[in-house]
């Protein structure tokens, strides 16, 4: 497959680079694509181009392997890119990826290249496609197009037999990933629950997985009273959307669910202007598990998984919910909304409460949930939280794959802090402190008993509001598709 991997109609997609995966050095290899790393000098790798005279060459450039660097050297009337690694002793899966994404970057207006690789094909291929993506939106042909690669960028990997699972394994990771850039990186006058829907259904079409839509009447006559809540300030009726991959023979079952509110402007609680605009990625985490589930199925994973993605835009109007209103969730747990704009955990609370119906093995789910999460770890490491073992390892997965994730705790002292003089339950809690646990906690109360679950904070990680680095691009990241499909493999292989 080619990225863009679907066809959906989005007003625009981003682009990366092409790749391809080869056994043999092709005869017109174009650039070679060469990593350098530092040591007591510069390194080399001893190849047939490092035996003539590349480590002089690239010397006499001021190369010296630090992470990021690239040099180009013409050799033997052959073009070499080299990138650096970094320390040689510290080079690791991250690392590489890192560096070929940077790379990537460097790749503009290079129409072919060729890499062989000693460091796994995995990273390379993530961090290269990963790397070369850039979103341009609805911006008018210019002059600044030459800066990024595209797609006419061919890049041949070499490798042998052995490798290409990996390959087919890195693009799909990689291209579910870019899909879910592109869903999040789309303007909310595109993305709006019901377009959403439409484009989630055309994903599912074209991966194998069986979709259905649930439109505001549904929702109404079954009780979603959180989804409902959240949606009814907006001209745009929300929908839930119920995902299906079931592989046969499958006998471990994972639920998906992901906060889909497609923009948050907090309702009647408004936010203030400034970066509003940013809430366009408040419906990240239901698109990584867009992009989890389609890699899901790409890999014939062998585990049954189902998706639940409640979508809803958060806005101000006559009919929108007021702070003080109180709103049934789905089973029937009542709650007293505080605060229009904590709206996540009310649309979330809905899904698990479905999905948790089925009593799966796992209930995985993602959410842009708290400013709160940002005060605490910044804008590239999730929080993690949920059953204990199931939460560490994730964290870990996260680390592994280069989505950094650290584990938090729910709190048992917090549970006080719930309570309201009119429902079960209050969407805010009553401190100035541990506002993202105490939003884990509230979704815990709506998971089955005996469901190991974990949930991910990922307002920082989903949205890159700073600069460029290593394969991550501004505006959307894609996390935490990558973790998620790292978990979902661990799971399909029993752990
Ligand atoms: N979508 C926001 C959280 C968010 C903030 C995501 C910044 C990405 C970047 C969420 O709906 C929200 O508004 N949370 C409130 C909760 C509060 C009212 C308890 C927050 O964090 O301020
Ligand atoms: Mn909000
Ligand atoms: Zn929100």
């Amino acid at each position: 497959m080619t990225y863009p991997t679907f066809n959906v109609s989005l007003p625009a997609r981003g682009r990366t680079l092409h790749t391809e995966f080869v056994t043999s050095v092709p005869a017109d290899p174009g650039a070679a694509l060469v990593p350098v790393a530092k040591g007591e000098g510069l390194e080399v790798p001893v190849t047939a181009l490092g035996a003539g005279g590349l480590l002089e060459a690239l010397e006499s450039m001021g190369a010296t392997g630090k992470a990021g660097e690239i040099t180009r050297v013409l050799l033997d009337g052959r073009v070499v890119i080299a990138f650096g690694l970094g320390d040689s002793d510290e080079i690791d899966d991250e690392a590489v990826r890192r560096a070929t994404g940077s790379l990537a970057r460097a790749l503009s207006g290079v129409p072919r290249a060729t890499i062989t690789t000693e460091f796994g094909v995995g990273p390379v291929v993530e961090g290269l496609l990963l790397g070369g993506y850039s979103y341009a939106g609805l911006k008018n042909p210019g002059e600044d197009d030459a800066e990024t690669p595209d797609s006419t960028t061919r890049i041949t990997v070499v490798g042998d037999e052995g490798n290409r699972a990996d390959y087919d394994r890195a693009v799909a990771a990689a291209e579910s990933t870019l899909l879910a850039r592109d869903l999040v990186n789309t303007p909310a006058n595109f993305l709006y629950p019901e377009s959403y829907a439409e484009i989630i259904s055309q994903v599912a079409g074209q991966c194998g997985v069986q979709v259905e839509v649930f439109d505001e009447d549904y929702l109404e006559k079954n009780g979603f009273g959180g989804i409902l809540a959240v949606g009814r300030g907006s001209a745009r009726p929300p929908r839930l959307v119920h995902l299906t991959w079931h592989p046969a023979g499958a006998a471990t079952s994972v639920a998906l669910v992901g906060k889909g509110i497609t923009f948050d402007t907090g309702g009647i609680s408004l936010k203030p202007a400034s970066k509003m605009e940013e809430m366009i990625s408040d419906m990240g985490g239901s698109a990584a598990m867009v992009g989890a589930l389609s890699a899901a199925a790409r890999l014939n994973l062998n585990v049954r998984v189902e998706a639940w993605l409640p979508l809803a835009e958060n806005m101000p109007s006559g009919s929108a919910t007021r702070p003080g209103d109180v709103i049934t969730h789905y089973g029937g747990i009542t709650s007293e909304v505080l605060n229009t704009d904590a709206e996540g955990r009310l649309v979330l609370a809905d899904a698990i409460a479905r999905a948790s119906e089925d009593h799966p093995d796992y209930l995985l789910e993602a959410a842009t949930l708290t400013g709160a999460q940002l005060v605490a770890l910044g804008n590239r490491t999730a929080a993690v939280m949920g059953s204990e073992e199931l939460r560490d390892l994730v964290a870990g997965i996260g680390r592994s794959v280069g989505e950094p994730a650290w584990a938090m705790p729910l709190l048992e002292e917090q549970e006080e802090e719930m309570t309201s003089p009119v429902a079960d339950i209050r969407n805010v809690h009553n401190a100035r402190t541990g506002g993202m646990l105490y939003a884990g906690l509230y979704l815990s109360r709506f998971v089955a008993d005996g469901t190991q679950w974990v949930h991910l904070d990922v307002a920082g990680p989903a949205w890159n509001s700073a600069g460029t680095y290593g394969y991550t691009p501004k505006r959307a990241t894609g996390a935490p598709v990558r973790t998620l499909v790292a978990t979902l493999e661990r799971i399909a292989a029993g752990l």
